[in-house]
């Protein structure tokens, strides 16, 4: 599984956007504060664990980027550092609670890259920013859990 829309638009309560399965059941458990601490990220992100059963190496992957890391904080984009921010806490406590049923979740970051929200003037080729991910899903040793990486390499949180 990889999960990477840019979270800065996330809209819990559009139907549509709703269809995004785990990443939207944790965008709206996330904003309903009244009883985050109860079911956030329990039945939020581990619903979906049968699926997860079902692979034969699981692998869960969380699209980040620079900005969520501690060092990368930028006062320019506020909502977009600290959802990545939380994502990133979202890995380390899922690849803890999944360590022992062998699911591997990680985050990575593809770098600045040519897309719509990256714009033309963007460094890296689509192709170039999946490879971390494409390489975390299918190659990456299983062992490499709770991390973090941009080019194939781990970086700090
Ligand atoms: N591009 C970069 O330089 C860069 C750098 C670092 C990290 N990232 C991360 O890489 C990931 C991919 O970004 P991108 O550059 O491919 O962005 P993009 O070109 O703007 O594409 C974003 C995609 O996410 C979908 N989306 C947005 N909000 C959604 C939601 N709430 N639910 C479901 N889908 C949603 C959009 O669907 P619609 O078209 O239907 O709206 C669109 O297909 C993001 O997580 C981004 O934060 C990108």
């Amino acid at each position: 599984m990889v999960f990477g829309f840019p979270d800065s638009y996330v809209t819990p309560d559009d139907p549509k956007r709703q269809r995004t399965e785990l990443y939207g059941k944790f965008c709206t458990e996330a904003t309903n504060a009244h009883d985050r601490h109860r079911r956030w990220p329990g039945t939020a992100l581990f619903g979906r664990r049968s699926h997860l059963r079902k692979a034969a190496a699981p692998r869960v992957i969380n699209v980040s980027s620079g900005y969520g890391q501690l060092d990368g904080m930028s006062a320019n984009v506020p909502r977009y550092c600290l959802s990545k921010l939380a994502l990133n806490g979202v890995t380390i406590m899922l690849a803890a609670a999944l360590r022992a049923e062998g699911v591997a979740v990680n985050s990575m970051c593809p770098g600045w890259v040519r897309t719509d929200m990256g714009g033309p003037d963007a460094t890296r080729s689509v192709e170039e920013g999946a490879d971390t991910a494409v390489w975390l899903a299918d190659e990456a040793p299983r062992e490499l859990t709770g991390k973090f990486f941009r080019s194939r390499a781990e970086i700090a949180w």
